[in-house]
């Protein structure tokens, strides 16, 4: 059956259908989320099925107003209440130990859970109105670009889902920036908007960055949060990062035939074959809200190969990581041809 399309006023029907178990694709500040009630395990295991998730990969548990976190976990570290005073609601998610409220097939088995409470109107409304939290990953099919409008959920999920709630664009379009407090340090396992120097500064703490963030991990290696081992953000189409000056990357490019470029504003009008950009190339903000429909966009010139260039100095931390891994870590620095 296809996948119904609900508008920014239909909260009521959304919450229906969560109360009786079905799963909801809601948008948020960051990406698109299918949601399900976090304490339903029949509708949390069709989040699973219906994006083909490893059954390892723990979900995020979304709240409404920070009460709702002490009631799902055994301790909130002053450090988190800071953090959480400072950055929510908004795209920071926290990690704590769980209490018993929290069923083990959100956590994929582990004793700790991940806490977002969300900034988009929209999503905290209908938590709010189901008086539950809701379970959600973003609403693409695992290993795919997050969806940042709806018709990208459509595309990944029609018919596999009950619904999606059609709201405006994702004003950041990167998933939340991911930390552990669960030991003495601060880790940072995901980057996102926040930044490890945003937090640092709010705790007065270095934040310690989770080595996976940049380096590929093995897949039978243990990691701190399973998410980071599997494929992840991939086009079909072959992705190969170049780190290089401008006049290097251009020359590079135009020299190649059967490709498309994504470069950044500044380098189109120099490039003569297909080429997107993903914004100006020192604009966080310009980058990641194109990010993921860029990665999207890319499948359409079915090309054999794609040249995405990054800056040669100062990158961003989220970019990177999302690029990285949508590139399977395949990088070429500084070509020359
Ligand atoms: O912005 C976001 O965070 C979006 C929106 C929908 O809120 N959600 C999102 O969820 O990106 P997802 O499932 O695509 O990514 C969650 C990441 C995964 O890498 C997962 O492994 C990690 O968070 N994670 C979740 N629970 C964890 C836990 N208990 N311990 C360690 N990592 C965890
Ligand atoms: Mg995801």
């Amino acid at each position: 059956m296809d996948t119904l399309i609900l508008n920014e006023n239909q909260i009521d029907e959304t919450v229906d259908l969560l109360k009786k178990g079905e799963i909801v694709a809601i948008p948020t500040e960051t990406v698109y989320g299918i949601a399900a009630d976090a304490f339903n395990i029949t509708a949390v295991e069709k989040i699973f099925k219906a994006k083909g998730r490893p059954n390892d990969n723990p979900l995020i548990v979304h709240i409404a107003n920070m009460e709702d976190l002490f009631s799902l976990v055994t301790h909130v570290p002053k450090k988190a209440k800071i953090l959480a005073e400072k950055f929510w609601p908004g795209p920071l998610t926290m990690i704590f130990h769980k209490n018993k409220l929290i069923p083990y097939i959100v956590t994929a088995g582990l004793d700790y859970v991940a806490i977002r409470l969300p900034y988009c109107d929209v999503a905290r409304k209908i938590i709010s109105k189901l008086g539950r939290p809701l379970a959600a990953p973003s609403a693409n099919l695992s290993g795919k670009p997050s969806p940042t409008n709806y018709k990208h959920v459509l595309n990944d999920l029609n018919g596999k889902i009950s619904a999606i709630l059609k709201g405006d664009k994702c004003s950041i379009g990167i998933e939340s920036t991911v930390i552990d407090l669960t030991s003495d340090n601060v880790i940072l396992l995901r980057p996102g908007k926040i930044t490890p120097n945003d937090i640092s500064k709010a705790i007065n703490e270095d934040v310690i960055i989770d080595e996976h963030v940049n380096h590929m991990v093995s897949t039978d290696g243990k990691v701190c949060s399973p998410g980071i081992k599997y494929k992840h953000y991939s086009p079909n189409t072959k992705l190969v990062l170049v780190r290089s000056s401008q006049k290097d990357f251009i020359r590079f490019v135009n020299s190649k035939t059967n490709c498309v470029v994504v470069c950044f504003e500044e380098d189109l009008e120099f490039i003569q074959l297909p080429a997107i950009s993903y914004g100006k190339k020192f604009s966080f903000d310009d980058q990641s809200r194109r990010l993921f429909s860029v990665l999207r966009e890319i499948d359409l010139y079915n090309a054999k190969l794609a040249y995405i260039r990054i800056a040669e100095k100062d990158i961003n931390l989220a970019i990177f990581n999302r690029l990285l891994r949508a590139a399977e870590f395949q990088i070429i620095d500084n070509p020359q041809i």
